[in-house]
């Protein structure tokens, strides 16, 4: 279905007031209305049951899916992508998978924000290189997003760091209602930036911060399926991968274990896959050993295995071939990150001169491809000149997936 994403226009009996309505709460595709429910579209001010109804029932009449369809029939199109250790690929059945959302657990310092590092890069992969060519929506609770461990990932895997920066769509949030916010944006990249994959690391941080005590709970467990609901949409309409982190509960009298997650059912059933990290049995101190567990998924097997959290992400051994570094210290962190944007990538730098004196037109440069191309077109830039007058800071709010630092670096390209 992710193919071919109609236009709310192309439902029969709507109008541009039902369209503006729709567009203004995060519905807009002709798909989302279709799997939305009577119930929560009902809730937007203006729209009347009847109408809802209508329009729903009929966006679903124009996407087939009123109708069972004999199974022979079905497409099969799950890709898989590496995580960057095999024996974590192996339990997961050939790796992460599009089409369903992933939740992975597991106490502080277990690996979550390493996995999820590593997956923005590896989905960066050629197929023919474990990925899936595609890019990134990374929403971030925590503020701990690295720059510094893409490009070291990225190096790890052999591409170049500035386009897998440059492929990675960040978003640093600060309170619940923007996270729901902005997951209904990922759906916009999936739409116009080619985005395989969704992160929220994490998932429950700021709602458990938000909704204290258990008079909130009704209320939080709602904004979370909200939350759930829409990645699993995402998942299936645009065939990509969504992975969550998740905290696990602090065992009180005896009324949680230590391994459960937090987020109760909402979370549990509305995941298809669980996986737990562990660090216990190992030193965690000391060691960047930890353990992966298939806890629930609707295929697999509930196996178990063994992964290293190194420098570079997640691997199979303590050691990963990563250019310019012979051990994998921890002060590689620092190192890179002044390094950074001097002279440590030499070769990709001279690349970059050389390219930059040959920009002649707005695909020359780099980070703007086809579907940049077209939402700058929309907003009145058919040339490198039409780029270098924009003002960034207007022209990024108009498009989104678009900053204002990336259009002040392609202007610096394009000068
Ligand atoms: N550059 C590095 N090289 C090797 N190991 C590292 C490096 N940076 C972080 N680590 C290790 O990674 C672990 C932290 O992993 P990560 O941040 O993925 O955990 P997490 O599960 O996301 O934790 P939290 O619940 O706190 O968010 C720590 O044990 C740390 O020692
Ligand atoms: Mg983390």
């Amino acid at each position: 279905m992710y193919n071919k994403i109609a236009e709310l226009s192309q439902i029969k009996g709507i109008n541009s007031r039902h369209i503006k309505l729709l567009q203004e709460n995060g519905i807009s595709t002709a798909e989302m209305l279709a799997m939305s429910s009577q119930i929560v579209v009902s809730e937007i001010k203006g729209l009347g049951e009847k109408t809802v109804k209508t329009l729903i029932w009929n966006a679903r009449n124009a996407l087939n899916m009123t109708e069972f369809t004999p199974v022979s029939e079905m497409d099969e199109n799950t890709e898989f992508f590496t995580t960057g250790s095999s024996e974590l690929d192996r339990i997961l059945g050939g790796g992460m998978q599009t089409g369903k959302v992933t939740e992975v657990y597991g106490p502080f310092k277990s690996g979550k924000t390493n996995l999820a590092h590593t997956l923005a890069v590896t989905v960066q992969l050629s197929k023919k290189k474990g990925g899936l060519g595609g890019s990134v929506a990374y929403i971030d609770t925590e503020n701990t997003f690295s720059r510094s461990k893409i490009i070291r990932i990225a190096k790890r895997f052999k591409i170049d760091p500035k386009e897998a920066l440059s492929k990675v769509f960040h978003a640093r949030i600060f309170s619940s209602d923007h996270q729901d916010q902005m997951i209904l944006k990922a759906e916009t990249l999936c739409k116009n930036r080619n985005v395989r994959l969704v992160i929220v690391d994490s998932l429950m941080a700021l709602l458990r911060a938000e909704y204290v005590g258990i008079g909130m709970l009704a209320k939080r467990q709602c904004v979370l399926n909200n939350m759930i609901h829409a990645l699993s949409r995402i998942a299936e309409m645009y065939n990509a991968a969504i992975l969550v982190t998740n905290q696990v509960a602090v065992q009180i009298k005896g009324l949680f274990s230590a391994d459960d997650a937090i987020g109760g059912n909402i979370v549990a059933h509305g995941c298809h896959f669980r996986i737990m990290f562990k660090t216990k049995g190992f030193s965690s101190n000391s060691s960047l050993k930890r353990r992966a567990i298939i806890v629930d998924a609707p295929d697999l097997p509930p196996e178990e295995c063994e992964f290293y959290i190194t420098s570079a992400g997640v691997a199979d051994s303590e050691e990963v071939d990563l250019p310019q570094a012979k051990s994998l210290e921890f002060d590689i962190e620092t190192v890179y990150e002044e390094s950074e944007d001097d002279d440590s990538f030499d070769e990709e730098d001279e690349d970059e001169e050389s390219e930059s004196s040959n920009i002649k037109k707005l695909t020359d440069i780099k980070g703007i491809g086809k579907g940049t191309l077209e939402s700058l077109k929309e907003q009145g830039i058919h040339s490198v000149e039409d780029l270098l007058d924009a003002d960034p800071k207007e022209l990024s709010s108009k498009i989104s997936g678009v900053s204002n630092s990336m259009i002040e670096e392609w202007q610096k390209q394009a000068e």
